[in-house]
C-alpha cells in the first residue's frame, strides 16, 4: 500500500467528531443485564439512581448507535482534542519492521492521559443534574486527577480516594488534584465505616480499587447533593472514549492507510474501548481488523478470570455486573500500572472477548517496562505504566511482520504519559521490578468470593 509519510497526523478540530459511538446498538450477543444483589433481578434506573444522576443512567442503558456530544463538552474536548496520530518510524526502524506503527497519544490531554475525555463528560451531566459534589477513587491517580480537572472546569467539588500503594508511591498526582482543588485521601481511609473497619482488619494493605470504590460509593450514599463517578468499566464511560477511535479512523484516512491490528491495555477496559469499539464496528460488518487487549500477568482478568456475576467493588455495594473477574475480594500485587490492578473488567469488554471480536494477552511488568524503554528511546515520549503493556504487545506484533517477512499497520492507544511515574522506571533500571504472575492457587483463592451468586 502506498502510504503517505506523516509523522504526527493533525485532524482539523472542525472535524473533531460530534457524536460518540454506542456499541450497544451493533453486539451480536446483547449485554446480560446488571443485577440488583437483593432481589437477583435486572437492577432498574432506579437502582443506580442514588449514586449517578438520570442523564447518565439513560447514556448507560440506551441502545442508540450515535449520541450527541454536547456543545459544552466539545468546548472543553477543544483545549486538546482532536489528539495527534503519530507514526511511531524510529521504533519500526529500530525493530527493522515492514511493519507500520501509530499510536494515539491520549498523553497531551491536561491531565495527561484519556481520562479527560470521560471526565470531562461526567461533569458536566452532573452539573446539569444539579449535582453539587463528585467522588470517587483512583489506581495510579490518571482517574482522580483527570475528574479534578474536569471538576474544576465545571465548578463541582470533588473527593478523591487513592489506593494506598499509589498514594504512597506516586506523591504528584495527589498534589495535581489539589492544584485542581479536589481533595485526596489515600485508600483505606479513616473518612468511612468502610475503610476504618478494613484498616482495623489489615493495616497494612497496599488497598485495591475495589477498596477505593467501596469508600467513594459509601461517601456519595450519606452526603448531600453528592453524586459517585466512575472511570472505566461502565457502558456509558467506555462511550465517551470512543472519540478515541473515531478520531483515528479519520486520521488513518487522511494517511491512505487501514488498521490490521488494534492494541490497548486494559485495567477496567476504557482507553481499549475507546480505541477499539469503532474498529469492532468494522469487524462485526465483515471487516478483518485484529484486535487485541493487553492486561498485567498480575491481575489476568481476561486471560484466567471466568465470566460471572460480581459486585464492581470490594464491600459488594454496587449492583452484580456481568463480567471477566478475579473475585471482588481480589488484591492483586502492588504492580506500577495502578490503573490495571482492577478485579473486573467492563460488561461491553467481556461480551466483545466472549463473541470472539477481540483477543486478550498478558504481559509482565518487567516486559512492559522494557518495551516503554525502547519506546521512550526511539520515539522520545515516556509512557505511563499502563501504557508500556500495549507497547510491548505492539512491538511483539511489529517484531513478528519482520519474521514473516509482512506489510502490516498497527495501531495503539497510547493511553497516557509518564512522566509523573517515573518511580517505576527507576526501579526497573535498578532491577528491583518484580514480575509478579498469579498462581492457579492464588486465582482459585480468589474466585471463592464468587460463591453463591447467579451466574451469566
Ligand atoms: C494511562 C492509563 N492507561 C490505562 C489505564 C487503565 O484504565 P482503562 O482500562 O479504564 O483504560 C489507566 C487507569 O488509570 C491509565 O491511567
Amino acid at each position: 500500500m502506498s502510504k503517505s509519510n506523516y509523522k504526527k497526523i493533525i485532524l482539523d478540530e472542525k472535524k473533531i467528531p460530534k457524536k460518540w459511538y454506542n456499541i450497544q446498538a451493533d453486539l451480536p450477543t446483547p449485554l446480560h443485564p446488571p443485577l440488583n444483589p437483593a432481589t437477583n433481578k435486572p437492577a432498574g434506573p432506579e437502582d443506580l439512581a442514588a449514586i449517578f444522576p438520570m442523564n447518565l443512567i439513560e447514556q448507560e442503558v440506551s441502545r442508540e448507535r450515535w449520541i450527541d456530544i454536547p456543545e459544552e463538552v466539545l468546548e472543553k474536548y477543544l483545549i486538546w482534542r482532536p489528539s495527534p496520530l503519530y507514526r511511531a518510524d524510529a521504533l519500526e526502524r529500530y525493530l527493522k519492521t515492514p511493519a507500520r506503527i501509530y499510536y494515539k497519544n491520549e498523553g497531551v490531554s491536561p491531565a495527561c492521559s484519556h481520562k479527560p475525555n470521560t471526565a470531562v463528560a461526567q461533569a458536566y451531566y452532573n452539573k446539569v443534574a444539579g449535582v453539587k459534589r463528585l467522588t470517587t477513587e483512583t489506581g495510579a491517580g490518571q482517574w482522580g486527577s483527570a475528574l479534578s480537572y474536569a471538576c474544576n472546569l465545571f465548578g463541582l467539588e470533588c473527593k478523591v480516594y487513592m489506593v494506598r500503594i499509589s498514594y504512597d508511591q506516586k506523591p504528584y498526582r495527589k498534589m495535581l488534584m489539589k492544584v485542581w482543588g479536589a481533595d485526596c485521601v489515600a485508600s483505606p481511609s479513616n473518612d468511612t465505616n468502610f475503610g476504618r473497619s478494613y484498616l482495623k482488619q489489615h493495616p497494612d494493605t497496599p488497598g485495591s480499587l475495589g477498596i477505593a470504590i467501596s469508600e467513594a460509593i459509601e461517601d456519595c450514599v450519606t452526603s448531600k447533593d453528592t453524586k459517585y463517578s466512575l472511570g472505566s468499566v461502565l457502558n456509558h464511560v467506555l462511550m465517551h472514549q470512543t472519540i478515541i477511535g473515531l478520531e483515528t479512523q479519520e486520521q488513518l484516512k487522511i494517511a491512505e492507510d487501514k488498521a490490521d491490528v488494534v492494541i490497548g491495555c486494559v485495567g477496567g477496559g476504557s482507553n481499549f474501548a475507546g480505541m477499539a469499539l469503532p474498529f469492532i464496528k468494522d469487524k462485526i460488518y465483515g471487516d478483518k481488523v485484529n484486535v487485541i487487549g493487553v492486561e498485567p500477568t498480575a491481575c489476568p482478568t481476561l486471560t484466567r478470570g471466568p465470566f460471572a456475576y460480581d459486585f464492581g467493588d470490594t464491600a459488594a455495594t454496587t449492583p452484580l455486573l456481568p463480567m471477566h473477574t478475579l473475585g471482588h475480594d481480589f488484591v492483586p500485587a502492588p504492580i506500577h500500572a495502578g490503573g490495571l490492578r482492577y478485579h473486573g473488567v467492563a460488561p461491553i469488554i467481556s461480551r466483545v472477548l466472549l463473541d470472539k471480536l477481540m483477543e486478550a494477552r498478558s504481559v509482565d511488568q518487567v516486559t512492559a517496562y522494557k518495551a516503554g524503554v525502547t519506546f521512550a528511546r526511539t520515539e522520545g515520549f515516556v509512557p505511563a505504566p499502563e501504557t508500556n503493556h500495549a507497547i510491548a504487545i505492539a512491538i511483539e506484533e511489529a517484531i513478528k511482520a519482520r519474521e514473516e517477512g509482512k506489510e502490516k499497520t498497527i495501531v495503539m492507544c497510547w493511553s497516557g504519559n509518564g512522566m509523573l511515574d517515573l518511580t517505576g522506571y527507576e526501579k526497573y533500571f535498578s532491577g528491583k521490578l518484580e514480575e509478579y504472575t498469579m498462581s492457579d492457587e492464588e486465582i482459585q483463592k480468589s474466585l471463592a468470593s464468587l460463591k453463591g451468586y447467579p451466574k451469566p
